[in-house]
């Protein structure tokens, strides 16, 4: 071994990994650094060292990199929301651009004929997501402790202000913060599975203002909840206040059942001229501004006209379908849960949309089964998976189908370039490349690529003529 555990040394940091880590070399031997950023020079003490690479931790950063700046918030490294809060910008916007094209290169073996859009980030890298779960307990000395996980654990790190959360949320928190203290309401541990408040849901339309605040209790109510509402109710925009119950032993946050408290049961909110109504338990993108540019691109891609089929697979609360139905002729959206289902169809109907058409199943059942035994042709199939990206026969059924553009939306670029690649083998051609930063200062990253199929085909037609 080159290195050994608690052994020091010094390196200097050369890339970024996928969690946002330093990676540099000491004699050859890999190791991964947490906060430690490209172009940093740092001390280092081993951690953690297996056969090929280890993992150490920082200790002093010799001479910092031209592109590390003083995250605003005081917890960033700490946190698990901010893994590259010390990063540049910029800079964390040509990591992201890099990650998806090394991905394309490494694991879909694509080449210089990639045609890779420059990212889109974001205007204002702050203040951008709509939606908060902040848990809740008690600290040693019985004071509220109201914020984040530090990463990786289920220790609260106490936050009064999230510089990427809507700034709302401050005085949400002040005012839930000052009540639990003077009315002596007990906080949930969760090691003894005791005590009441266990998270506080926040969601805030940005288009329309509408606030809506949700109190996840280990319980059946929340003692003198009037007192809290009375001040809740004055923050400007706010709209709807409720309970969720959720006394389960648990990691996951909301349980089944809401009780509202006060106001609508639903806040309102719109991504471009579609309007959504959420409650607290619909899935709903946490970062609008974002997401309208993400589904504009997408829709871009799909080269709609008016007379198309499109089918929206892993459709979630149809927030693609009902762009996509503004320009074709009929929308078909799959999703597996029901629940988004009934949100889909809700949405559709608010909106007067009535050329999208929804179905609860697996993508790769449904998909079949409507092209094989209903004999759904689609000239555009849109898909939005999740990070393990689409089955194998969900790509086998597009292949039989031969739909002219394939637009995937991804969320991880490792499994897109997988599929892209069983795609491209098959008769499709990568067409354009789109990242979009939708999550500023962490690692995530989603692109949309356009897949076509026409200029093989014609090539063919083409050859079969001169024949
Ligand atoms: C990245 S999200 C897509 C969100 C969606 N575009 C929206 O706007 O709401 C992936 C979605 O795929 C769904 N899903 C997961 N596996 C699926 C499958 N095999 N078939 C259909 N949907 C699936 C998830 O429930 C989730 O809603």
């Amino acid at each position: 071994m080159i290195i050994n555990k608690n052994e020091e040394c010094i390196i200097e940091i050369e890339d970024i990994g996928s969690q946002g880590e330093g990676i540099g070399k000491y004699q050859g031997y890999t190791l991964f650094v947490k906060n430690a950023l490209v172009g940093d020079s740092v001390r280092v003490k081993a951690m953690k060292c297996k056969k090929n690479y280890g993992y150490a931790r920082l200790m002093e950063i010799l001479k910092p990199s031209p592109y590390r700046v003083t995250p605003k918030c005081s917890i960033a490294g700490k946190c698990g929301g901010c893994a590259i809060q010390h990063l540049d910008y910029q800079k964390q916007l040509e990591y992201k651009q890099n990650k998806v094209k090394n991905c394309l290169e490494r694991i879909g073996g694509f080449g210089s004929e990639i045609k890779m859009e420059p990212i889109i980030g974001m205007e204002e890298p702050y203040y951008y997501r709509n939606k908060a779960q902040f848990p809740v307990s008690k600290s040693k000395d019985g004071k509220p402790l109201i914020g984040f996980y530090a990463g990786g654990t289920h220790s609260i790190i106490d936050t009064e202000h999230c510089y990427i959360q809507a700034e709302e949320n401050v005085e949400i928190v002040k005012i839930i913060r000052e009540f639990l203290t003077e009315y002596d309401i007990s906080m949930y541990e969760e090691e003894t599975h005791t005590g009441l408040l266990r998270h506080i849901l926040t969601r805030v339309g940005f288009v329309t203002g509408e606030i809506m605040v949700c109190l996840i209790v280990n319980g059946k109510d929340i003692p003198r909840k009037d007192i809290l509402i009375n001040r809740l109710k004055l923050i400007k925009g706010m709209t709807s206040i409720s309970l969720n119950i959720n006394k389960e032993k648990t990691n996951v946050i909301l349980g089944d059942k809401v009780i509202p408290l006060w106001g609508q049961p639903y806040i309102t909110d719109y991504i471009g001229d579609v309007k959504y109504q959420i409650s607290p338990l619909s899935f709903y993108q946490v970062n609008p501004r974002q997401t309208k540019v993400l589904y504009e691109t997408a829709l871009d891609y799909a080269g709609l006209q008016g007379e198309e089929t499109v089918w929206d697979l892993y459709c979630g609360i149809g927030t693609i379908s009902l762009f996509l139905a503004q320009r074709a002729k009929q929308v078909y959206g799959v999703e597996i849960i029901p629940q988004a289902i009934e949100d889909a169809k809700r949405n559709a109907e608010i909106n007067g949309i009535k050329n999208a058409a929804f179905f609860v199943g697996a993508a790769e059942d449904v998909l079949p089964l409507k092209y094989q035994e209903d004999k759904i042709y689609a000239e555009v199939i849109v898909v939005d998976p999740p990070r393990k990206g689409c089955e194998q026969s969900l790509l086998d059924t597009i292949i039989q189908m031969q739909p002219k553009r394939v637009v995937y939306v991804s969320c991880d670029p490792a499994t897109l370039a997988r599929d892209a690649r069983y795609l491209c083998d098959r008769g499709y051609e990568l067409v354009k490349v789109q990242v979009v930063d939708q999550f500023a200062h962490s690692v995530h990253v989603e692109t949309v690529v356009l897949l076509s199929n026409e200029k093989k085909k014609a090539y063919h037609v083409e050859i079969e003529m001169k024949m």
